[in-house]
């Protein structure tokens, strides 16, 4: 029996197969690339590779935005085309197992649009499980009663911060802030400080490749674009130094929101936490010193997923195969 976990994020959609030992099948970025607003040009990597390159016509779109269905057409066709990728025959696809990740406190409108876009990809059992308890179960957490683990995950359009037992979740929050907030403040820094327009692909390279929030961020690069002045083609040398508060006012808002979660716990779960610390997750926690950053602000020890950008979907394949956990966690019940 086939056993997938889906996790469409934001920026990444990734599939893990967890019936054999193949791992993580599937990781490519979560658009499509549409002519005017109608035919499909491109899915994933062929897609992402277009932005900011095509003619007027041609738009690049993110079906799943912060977390939810925004469009399902091309939800729709996006998924289709990924599973069609990891190489399962349609007919098979049908008796699959499927678990998807769906954001913390996900709304009954937000889960219908799930089920219809599942149901709509011939995805007959699916189980659908709210991020913090995957992300949690990925970096090899054990969930308990007894023992509250309070997970921070922060993606590309998305960050979640909730504090969980195998009862629940004891408190937790969804946010719109990620690292495509960090690439769209890069833009308007660059563009500020140094008279370039940088694309939105661009952008994202230059704040993985360089930036960190270390206080002596070393890094530099040469950043090309258009002039803003002569809006000529152009290249300035860019410092990772000049670039940090791009990224620090957004961490520092996820900070913020987590401390409301924590402020809200019962006194023995708040011991429990300030004892074992946050663990922490999504892409954006591998720019240096991030996770760092974090711990200290939260005057707390933080652990770190090994795999920051797996981590929900790893946790998929950990549930898929413990069926008691799996019936626990899930806000359905697939069989
Ligand atoms: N070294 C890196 N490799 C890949 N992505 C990185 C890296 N460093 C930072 N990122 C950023 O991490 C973000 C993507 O993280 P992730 O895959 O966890 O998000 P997502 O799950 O697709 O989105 P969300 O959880 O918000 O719905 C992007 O903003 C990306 O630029
Ligand atoms: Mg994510």
């Amino acid at each position: 029996m086939i056993k997938l976990a889906i996790d469409m994020g934001s920026s990444m959609t990734k599939i893990y197969r967890a019936d054999t030992n193949s791992g993580i099948v599937l990781a490519e970025p979560s658009c499509v690339a549409v002519v005017t607003g109608e035919q499909i040009k491109a899915i994933g990597k062929e897609a992402k590779s277009l932005i900011g390159k095509t003619a007027e016509f041609t738009s690049i779109v993110y079906p799943v935005y912060e977390g939810e269905i925004v469009n399902m057409r091309l939800a729709e066709a996006m998924l289709k085309e990924f599973l069609s990728r990891i190489d399962v025959k349609a007919s098979a696809l049908r008796r699959a197992q499927v678990l998807f990740s769906v954001p913390c406190g996900i709304s009954e409108k937000a889960l219908a649009d799930y089920v219809a876009l599942t149901e709509e990809c011939g995805l007959r059992k699916v189980w659908f499980v709210e991020q913090p308890y995957l992300t949690a179960l990925g970096a090899g957490a054990i969930i308990s009663d007894t023992d509250p683990v309070f997970c921070l995950d922060i993606g590309g359009g998305v960050s979640n911060a909730a504090v969980i037992s195998e009862d629940g979740i004891i408190a937790g929050i969804s946010m719109n802030v990620g690292g495509n907030n960090m690439d769209a403040n890069i833009i308007s820094r660059i563009a500020s400080n140094s008279e370039l327009l940088v694309g939105a692909l661009t952008a994202e390279k230059i704040k993985n490749e360089i930036c960190s929030l270390s206080p002596s961020a070393l890094g530099s690069v040469v950043a090309e674009g258009s002039s803003t002045k002569t809006c000529q083609p152009a290249a300035v040398p860019v410092q990772a130094a000049d670039l940090t508060e791009c990224l620090r006012v957004y961490i520092n808002k996820v900070v913020e929101y987590a401390i409301e979660v924590l402020r809200t716990l019962p006194a023995e779960v708040a011991a429990t936490v300030n004892r074992n610390g946050v663990l922490l997750s999504g892409g954006v926690m591998k720019i240096p010193y991030v996770p760092q950053y974090i711990g200290s602000m939260l005057g707390m020890r933080y652990r770190m997923s090994e795999e920051p950008q797996f981590s929900t979907v790893l946790g998929g394949g950990v549930l898929l195969r413990d069926k008691v956990l799996l019936n626990k966690f899930a806000k359905n019940r697939a069989e």
